[in-house]
């Protein structure tokens, strides 16, 4: 059996698949990025199925592209499911598997008989006949951050306590997500199924950022717990499924920050997924499919288009598309709108995301230590993020706020169709480009995605929005701000793994932003700081445009070594309409985190925080 089977594989792959444009319906399974378990036997005839094959579709400079190179397929994961709930009472009284309390340095204080000071503590110390001070103390706990010990003591409702160290104090958003990560992994552990969270010194969390700090717990323990294992053969489920939030406050506002903390995770959690799939199993047809699927999951608020490579041809992207041009993998320009059920839409924004499902380099390959172009398949974080945050806002359905997820999804590899070094090619706004160099390939494809972006939005927004101030005769609607919120109200923020120079200036775990508008980088500042990620503004300096100069094109694609960041930020701007406020997000550090080995999914809880932001429910 088996053996007629690999018979049959080698039969279909010698003979000639056409590739056409993507289509859901035209796949035999609904997806190859996921699959779930299956005797070997079926898993090879499933993995032996090409993707979209069509006898009839048009010949294509692509050669053929082999479905799942390597017979790999992701596993099913349906991630469990974890209930929240926030609760006031007595913690001496919570019954489950880990009563997990977070300590300050100064709540780990004994008196003369080497008892707790800290209220809390002494009570549930008064419970366990005082061995949580005495092992504290043998274990050199002294609630540094990262610290955490969890003990199995008698005398309590709850099988374990654990104490976990949040340092001097505890008040920013990513000190409570940290919290949340330390619970996750002490649940893990031991196998827990209920855990419950308390701060030793909840009176230190002021009233208003009780709500923040508990939904940073929340999302802390999604995101603590989740592992992705869908590309091993074996894997462990975790079996944690509630969590008491307690000292918080209760409420329906506390639990609506707590579901929308939820739904952030679960697109987080997606965009890492995306980012950490091996390049053979995400092609840009399986990154479309993806988005399609956001699409059908949602599809009261949400519609897809997904372009082929003609369609783009018809568009004269010819920058994204000699980007491509090597692959035997088509590319597949993605466009998501989000647009709310009802009521009315007075902003609109687009997010735009780099998406090389891999980045070779090109004939200007990747070579040598550092180099990392075994890493390369983190080159569509951009476009994780702005899926990542499409399924959360599809899953959040903000009011009053239109928002575009555009990725022009490709792969930069080498071959006799691909462009050389040296070429000169023209981007849909008409601008030529001299491609210097051929790893500069995701400002290529940007450029491209961001004319589209512009055109999309300026002149709908510009005619819908004059409509809508008149009609709705809303307040703004006096002359003066009429007129501004004719010209800002489509908004383009793209995020891209987009430069090694980035990595240079600001390490791994922070993004550089690039942006004209002091307004928008506020904005997105602000957001950046409610949900814990790092961003530093960097300059657009106009002088150094002098190192994008060509003598046969518009510009080249790469300046020097010098301020490498910076002048491939300058280059995107030639492709952004001067009427459109925009803002530019390197992500080349933050994308990939090296102690894990695994995706961050960074920019998601960013992107979405600042959509909410500019709905009408904030
Ligand atoms: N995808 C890379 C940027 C990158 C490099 C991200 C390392 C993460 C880690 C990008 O396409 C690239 O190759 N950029 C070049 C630009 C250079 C040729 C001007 C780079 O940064 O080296
Ligand atoms: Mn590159
Ligand atoms: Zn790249």
């Amino acid at each position: 059996m088996a053996v007629t089977l690999i018979t049959s594989f080698a039969s279909s792959s010698s003979s000639r698949f056409h590739y056409r444009s993507f289509s859901s319906s035209s796949s035999p399974f609904s997806s190859s990025f996921v699959r779930f378990r299956l005797p070997p036997r079926l898993r090879l005839a499933l993995a032996v199925t090409p993707l979209y094959c069509s006898s009839g579709a048009r010949a294509m400079a692509h050669t053929l592209a082999h479905a799942t190179l390597g017979l790999t397929q992701a596993n099913s994961t349906d991630h469990p499911k974890i209930s929240f709930a926030a609760k006031e009472m007595d913690v001496t009284e919570w019954k489950g598997d880990i009563l997990a309390v977070g300590v300050t340095e100064k709540d780990m204080a004994k008196d003369a008989n080497s008892m707790f000071e800290n209220p809390i503590l002494k009570k549930l110390d008064a419970h366990l006949g005082g061995l949580l001070a005495d092992v504290s103390s043998e274990e050199d706990f002294s609630g540094k951050p990262g610290q955490s010990t969890v003990l199995r003591l008698p005398g309590l409702g709850s099988k374990r306590v654990g104490l976990i160290g949040l340092g001097k104090s505890a008040s920013s958003p990513s000190a409570f997500q940290s919290l949340g990560e330390a619970v996750a992994a002490a649940a893990k552990a031991s196998q827990a199924s209920s855990v419950a969270v308390v701060l030793a010194s909840s009176e230190s969390v002021s009233n208003e950022s009780k709500l923040s700090s508990a939904s940073a717990i929340a999302s802390g323990t999604v995101l603590g717990l989740f592992e992705d294992s869908r590309y091993k053969s074996e894997s462990k489920k975790p079996c944690l499924n509630s969590v008491d939030i307690i000292g918080f406050g209760t409420g329906p506002e506390l639990e609506k920050k707590l579901k929308y903390a939820e739904d952030v995770s679960y697109g987080v959690i997606f965009g890492r997924e995306l980012v950490n799939s091996p390049a053979n199993v995400l092609t840009p047809a399986v990154l479309a499919e993806e988005a399609s699927k956001l699409a059908s999951m949602y599809s009261d608020v949400m519609t897809a288009n997904i372009l082929n490579e003609e369609q783009c041809k018809e568009l004269k992207m010819g920058s994204y598309l000699a980007v491509a041009a090597a692959s035997a993998n088509p590319p597949h320009f993605i466009h998501l709108v989000y647009k709310p059920s009802s009521g009315p839409v007075k902003t609109k924004l687009a997010l735009v995301g780099k998406g090389l499902t891999f980045d070779s380099g090109g004939y200007n390959i990747k070579t040598g230590p550092g180099c990392l172009i075994e890493l390369m398949k983190f080159d569509m974080g951009g476009s994780a993020a702005v899926l990542g945050a499409a399924k959360a806002i599809g899953q959040i359905k903000p009011p009053g706020v239109e928002v575009h997820f555009i990725v022009a999804a490709c792969e930069n590899m080498i071959s006799g169709t691909g462009m050389r070094p040296g070429d000169v090619i023209t981007a849909s706004n008409g601008k030529t480009i001299e491609v210097n160099n051929t790893d500069a390939e995701g400002r290529l494809t940007l450029a491209d995605a961001l004319v589209y972006a512009c055109n999309q939005g300026v002149d709908k927004v510009l005619l819908e929005s004059f409509f809508f101030a008149f009609i709705n005769k809303i307040e703004e609607a006096n002359s003066t701000i009429f007129f501004v919120g004719f010209c800002i109200n489509v908004q383009i923020v793209d995020l891209a793994t987009l430069t090694g120079a980035c990595i240079v200036a600001l390490g791994s775990s922070m993004a550089g932003i690039y942006t004209p508008n002091d307004n928008l980088a506020k904005e997105v500042i602000a957001a950046s700081e409610r949900s814990g990620e790092k961003l530093w503004r960097m300059p657009l300096e106009e002088s150094y445009w002098e190192m994008m100069k060509s003598g046969v094109a518009d510009m080249v694609n790469t300046g020097g070594r010098a301020g490498g960041s910076i002048t491939a930020a300058l280059f995107l701007k030639q492709f952004v309409s001067e009427k459109v406020e925009w803002m530019h997000i390197d992500m080349a550090g933050p994308v990939w985190n090296e102690k894990k080995k695994a995706a961050t999914g960074f920019g998601v809880a960013t992107l979405v925080e600042w959509v909410q932001n500019n709905s009408s429910s904030s």
